[in-house]
């Protein structure tokens, strides 16, 4: 317990929740790619996890628990390193640390909107009440309608778009610091363990940002709205 209260022990807890949010938005990114295949695999996967329904209950409470202990040792970090270091560094000893990680706390403030609004908009459905009562023809919910129209309207998909990019660049600072964080950056191939921490973290963006994307481009068939 002593050590989780040491920053050496909170910037643990905050590499491996970070490791666990970026294992929940892989697997995330795999079942939201299926749009590509078309209604049926992208609507079989949502129906297939539904049937597990304690699973799913298990699942959500873990990453709400992973997320807020994320934020929480997060906040508490950037605290104590404002405590110890009350007057900002001169312009020029901040050029060796990226703006990328100077704006941690901003970008991920804009992340956690993004996810109330996501949670509202898909999983709430309070922005549309009539998504969810969708079903396809086997009687399963229809997420690929109501992800198709939703992306069909420039504001939402420009809105997805902008929070994608937002989380583009907290992860390429986060996904290499979190590697350090679990001890890598004393091996010699840091240099390497780095630049693929931050190609990764641009592959997801990039693998997400395509979905709205295209379904704005009309690469992916719609359903012309329900
Ligand atoms: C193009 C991007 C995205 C699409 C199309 C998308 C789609 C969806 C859909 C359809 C659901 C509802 C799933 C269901 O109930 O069957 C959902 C839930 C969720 N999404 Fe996303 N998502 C995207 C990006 C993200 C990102 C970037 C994050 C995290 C920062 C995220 C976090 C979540 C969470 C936490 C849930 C709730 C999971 C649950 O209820 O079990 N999503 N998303």
């Amino acid at each position: 317990m002593q050590f989780l209260k040491s920053s050496l022990g909170r910037k643990y807890l905050m590499a491996l929740t970070g490791l666990g949010l970026v294992l929940f938005l892989i697997s995330h990114l795999a079942a939201n790619l299926l749009v590509f295949a078309g209604p049926d695999a992208f609507n079989a996967y949502g129906h297939g996890l539904r049937q597990y329904p304690a699973f799913l209950l298990i699942a959500r409470i873990g990453l709400g628990i992973t997320f807020l202990v994320h934020v929480i040792t997060g906040i508490s970090l950037r605290l104590e390193n404002s405590k110890a270091r009350p007057v900002a560094y001169a312009a020029n000893a901040t050029v060796a640390a990226s703006l990328a990680s100077r704006t941690m706390i901003q970008t991920g403030i804009l992340v956690f909107v993004f996810l109330v609004f996501h949670l509202a908009h898909y999983t709430l459905f309070l922005v549309d009440a009539g998504y969810a009562d969708l079903r396809d023809s086997m009687g399963r919910h229809d997420t690929y309608t109501m992800v198709t129209t939703a992306f069909a309207q420039p504001l939402v998909a420009g809105s997805y778009i902008l929070a994608m990019l937002v989380l583009g660049f907290h992860l390429t600072h986060g996904v290499p610091s979190l590697f350090q964080s679990l001890g890598l950056s004393t091996s010699t191939v840091w240099p390497t363990i780095e630049k693929i921490g931050r190609l990764l973290a641009i592959l997801l963006v990039l693998a997400f940002l395509s979905i709205p994307a295209a379904i704005w481009l009309q690469l992916i068939p719609g359903r012309g709205g329900y």
